[in-house]
């Protein structure tokens, strides 16, 4: 990683953020940026007039990083962009409900096999660690399939990695009170999961992408998962709601349904609902998140960055009053 020049030693590595304009991927370019990564970003010919996204990649580019045209219907100019650093981070859609992507980045292992040059590549995961969920689930095993497809190809092409276990977005998972279908903490009731007292994991976004980038460079975390734990934020459900309680200064009204109930309700409902659930049902009845230790394969984030001042749930529900 990083380069002789002019009798300086270049210490951080050159990074291409793939998927830099979405939910996650407009925070990995900012805090890469701002832990002073030479920053590309990734810039797809099929946006096209899409203003939005336009404007977005103009703001990077004014904050300092390096737009490269290429897509995804052009190998050549995938191997292109990533010969130009050192570190691939994609951050490609992974949510049915928005967009799911994962299987495109076939592309991308193979662009990054070819190149050669890549001392890191940090695949689209950023969620529940897929090689635990082999007896996850259907329909909603579809995105742990497709995430361990990619790190299949990953190490078949002997291309060094860290995968990251970013556990539950907090805006998703602190903003609805855990409930599915909700980003916004309710102030009259909730409807608790199970007996609502399965850990679980929350990390605010711009957190998972301080971490993400604090460990590109990290040998501690080469060819390993960094799973993000901050340990003031492994809460069950129940604790979630009863900091929220706190802070409105009202107690809710719970209604509770069973696990029963909750897979029942799953039928009829739209593929990609059903995809969503699935994982909120693995997380919340199960407890997948926070039932395992880490083993030798992993490391964990708060421990290995201690310096990164972490949101809390609680400071993170504040912006809801
Ligand atoms: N743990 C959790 O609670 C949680 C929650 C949400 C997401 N996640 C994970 O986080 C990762 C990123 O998800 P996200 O919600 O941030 O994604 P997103 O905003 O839906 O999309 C990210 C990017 O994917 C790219 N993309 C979309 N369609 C594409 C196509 N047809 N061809 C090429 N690129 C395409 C776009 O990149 P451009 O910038 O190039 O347009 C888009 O900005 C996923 O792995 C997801 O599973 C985890």
């Amino acid at each position: 990683m990083g380069s002789m020049g002019e009798g300086k030693i270049e210490t951080k590595s050159k990074v291409l953020i793939v998927g830099g304009t979405g939910y996650l991927g407009k925070r990995l370019v900012k805090a890469s940026l701002e832990q002073g990564h030479q920053t590309y970003v990734l810039h797809r010919p099929e946006i096209g007039v899409d203003i939005e996204k336009i404007e977005m990649l103009l703001s990077f580019k004014a904050q300092g990083a390096h737009l490269v045209p290429a897509s995804f219907n052009d190998y050549q100019s995938l191997v292109d962009a990533v010969k130009l650093v050192d570190v691939v981070i994609c951050a490609i859609s992974g949510v049915h409900i928005r967009s799911h992507h994962i299987l495109l980045q076939l592309e991308l292992v193979r662009a990054i096999k070819e190149a050669g040059n890549v001392k890191r590549f940090l695949p689209s995961e950023f969620g529940t660690d897929p090689a635990r969920m082999g007896d996850a689930m259907e329909p909603g095993r579809v995105t742990f399939d497709d995430k361990m497809v990619i790190r299949k190809a990953i190490e078949e092409a002997g291309i060094p990695f860290t995968y990251v276990s970013a556990n539950c977005f907090a805006g998703y998972f602190v903003g609805g009170l855990c409930q599915p279908g909700h980003i916004l903490p309710s102030t009259d009731s909730v409807l608790i999961l199970g007996d609502g007292n399965q850990k679980a994991i929350y990390v605010a976004e711009d957190n998972i992408a301080t971490y993400t980038i604090k460990t590109i460079d990290d040998p501690r975390t080469l060819n390993k998962t960094l799973y993000l734990r901050p340990p003031q934020n492994i809460l069950s459900q129940r604790e979630v709601v009863q900091l929220w309680e706190k802070l409105l200064g009202k107690q809710l009204v719970k209604t509770s349904i069973s696990k029963d109930e909750f897979l029942s309700n799953l039928k009829g409902l739209e593929y990609a609902e059903q995809v969503g659930l699935v994982h909120y049902y693995h997380v919340c009845f199960e407890g997948c998140l926070a039932n395992f230790e880490i083993g030798e394969n992993g490391e964990e984030a708060s421990k290995l960055y201690p310096e990164v001042p972490y949101t809390t749930v609680e400071d993170f529900l504040k912006r809801y009053l």
